[in-house]
């Protein structure tokens, strides 16, 4: 809903002709019909590219769509389902998606930042959370104080968070760099680290994963190197009876 105090914000930005602060904030509303709609809203005073613009620019997104999809990948995969919303959720409001995927039975949530992830946490989130950037180990107090899982590509990350735990069981996911180069341990040493990360005292390794790099790409040449590099690390660092693990991919349509 759209208060008074947005008008009058909008109002000052008018005035002022700048909007110094976040320039992008999301509301949510609650239909009639009890549905939820999530409005993104950018202040007027600036334009998408940061140049000045008096245009107000709305968009609606109907977070039915949102729950439809967790169900479609749930049912078509019969497995859990992660929903990421980084970057405010792609800029469709990271509050009212997130809500929207748990609702429809996201059993996880991934963000980009430690920010990102204790501001689901204010909002009253509670389903497990995933930090997919890498984070610096400075952060892995806030991180375990708000109970959000890092990935983490290297010993020195799994080892802040062992740290951040002081003495509580802490969980960390690694992130296995198979052609991405975004993030994560090359996957050749992946089994060693793996090994080590998972003989760390306290810690619990609660995933494994991959990003696919172009995996929404009509050449799949790259997206099946990938998936083959993949499954050389895991099948390598897989031991019998080991915890959950996962894979993510990008934008990807089903095959
Ligand atoms: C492992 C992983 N999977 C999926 C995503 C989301 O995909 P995209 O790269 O399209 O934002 C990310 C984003 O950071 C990621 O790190």
């Amino acid at each position: 809903m759209v208060t008074s105090d947005d008008l009058a914000d909008d109002a000052r930005n008018r005035r002022e002709g700048a909007a110094p602060g976040p320039r992008r904030w999301a509301v949510g509303q609650r239909l009639r019909s009890g549905r939820w709609r999530s409005v993104s809203r950018r202040r007027p005073g600036w334009g998408a590219t940061g140049a000045r613009s008096r245009r107000p620019t709305w968009a609606e997104i109907d977070l039915d769509a949102v729950a439809h999809n967790v169900r479609h990948f749930a049912a078509l995969t019969g497995a859990g389902v992660m929903a990421v919303v980084k970057g405010n959720a792609y800029g469709h409001g990271a509050i009212m998606v997130a809500r929207a995927a748990v609702e429809a039975g996201a059993g996880w949530l991934a963000v980009a930042t430690v920010d990102e992830g204790l501001q689901l946490r204010r909002a009253g989130l509670r389903a497990p959370i995933l930090v997919l950037a890498p984070s610096d180990p400075a952060e892995a107090p806030a991180a375990v104080a708000g109970g959000l899982t890092l990935a983490v590509g290297d010993l020195a990350g799994a080892a802040a968070v062992v740290a951040a735990a002081r003495g509580e069981p802490a969980t960390v996911h690694v992130e296995v760099d198979t052609g991405m180069h975004r993030f994560g341990v090359w996957h050749e040493a992946a089994p060693d680290l793996i090994a080590r990360i998972a003989a760390l005292p306290g810690l619990r390794l609660g995933g494994v994963y991959t990003h696919y790099a172009t995996a929404d790409e009509a050449d799949r040449a790259f997206f099946e190197a990938q998936g083959r590099a993949s499954g050389r690390w895991w099948a390598r660092s897989a031991p019998p009876g080991s915890p959950c693990r996962s894979s993510t991919r990008t934008t990807a349509p089903p095959r």
